[in-house]
């Protein structure tokens, strides 16, 4: 399969590495990232090990092919100017593959791309940008995918095929939009909670106040997301939030290293969407309201 990986960052070149073993990839990323894999090729250490050469570009201009995949894996502030940049590159049965948090990538993707293109993803993997040409795996996790009509399509079996073949273990799911709303549930606790307080993830449940705090923020999602007609219960979101804490227990949050870099947060594409629905169902978003100002006052949009 030819593949263009689109925001070759932390996640973007983890996959990328992991599916050039099989396949034409093409990272799309920033120059000193870029400059630096052409030169020494990119490294992967951590959970997984290994050096690949694999060709990087700064435009898709430099590109002269026309992909079967486009794997977007862009911070979700990003998505529309880079899915505005993917047109040149689409012919008529490419994939576009969102594999981003958030809750509103798919709508921004949309604004450009034609929605027959677009399928969704999300992956509980790990990654960390460690310095230009070094990405650190730092935790092994399960990838989902989806078309976004919950259709167990040919093209969806063929790329979750790649995947696997990859070692990116995959699965299908027939409703890869409510995987998006149950992952942005999760992170709008985990996140902006340990964003604000600089601590690990696992802290969030080695203080009782925290976990009770984390405890109310979920529920109040869950409550968000129920009332738009999206399928969850409170208290299992509140369970998996607690299993994924533990997962990732010695692992700093995206929006926490975000926060370090002193670079923008995904904010506003998980809680900020939360506390908009809630506000239109007219639902309590007093958890998710105060988190955006905490997360604004240390980053202010
Ligand atoms: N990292 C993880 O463990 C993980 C796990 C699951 C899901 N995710 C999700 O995956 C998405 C990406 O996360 P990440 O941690 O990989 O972020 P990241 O390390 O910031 O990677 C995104 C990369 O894309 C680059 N970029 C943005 N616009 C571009 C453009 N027009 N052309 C070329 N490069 C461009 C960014 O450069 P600049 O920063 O210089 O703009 C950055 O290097 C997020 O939605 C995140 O929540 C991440």
């Amino acid at each position: 399969m030819k593949i263009v990986v689109f925001g070759s960052g932390a996640i973007g070149s983890l996959f990328g590495a992991l599916l050039a073993k099989h396949n034409t990839v093409v990272l799309v990323g920033r120059a000193p990232h870029v400059t630096s894999i052409r030169q020494k090729g990119l490294l992967i250490n951590g959970k997984t090990r290994l050096t690949r050469m694999v060709p990087a570009v700064e435009s898709t201009k430099e590109i002269s092919f026309s992909p079967d995949l486009i794997l977007l894996t862009v911070k979700s502030y990003d998505t529309e100017t880079a899915s505005s940049q993917l047109h040149p590159l689409l012919h008529d049965q490419t994939m576009v593959v969102s594999l981003q948090n958030g809750l509103d990538n798919i709508q921004k993707i949309g604004k450009n791309i034609e929605k027959k293109h677009i399928l969704a993803g999300v992956t509980t993997h790990g990654a960390l940008f460690l310095k230009p040409g070094i990405i650190t795996h730092t935790g092994k996790g399960k990838t989902i995918l989806g078309e976004l009509n919950g259709h167990s399509s040919k093209r969806l079996k063929t790329l979750v095929t790649v995947f696997n073949q990859a070692g990116i273990e995959t699965q299908m799911s027939t409703d890869i939009e409510r995987e998006i709303w149950r992952k942005a549930i999760i992170n709008s606790s985990i996140n902006p909670l340990t964003g604000f307080l600089g601590c690990k993830n696992g802290y969030l449940l080695e203080n009782p106040l925290l976990e009770k705090t984390a405890e109310f923020v979920c529920t109040e999602s869950s409550l968000i997301v129920s009332s738009y007609g999206i399928r969850v219960s409170p208290g299992e979101m509140i369970e998996k939030t607690k299993e994924v804490i533990q997962d990732t227990a010695q692992n700093y949050s995206s929006m926490l290293q975000s926060i370090q870099q002193g670079k923008k947060t995904e904010i506003d594409s998980i809680n900020g969407v939360l506390l908009r629905i809630g506000a239109k169902q007219k639902i309590d978003t007093s958890f998710n309201r105060i988190l955006i100002e905490l997360i604004i006052s240390l980053y202010p949009t």
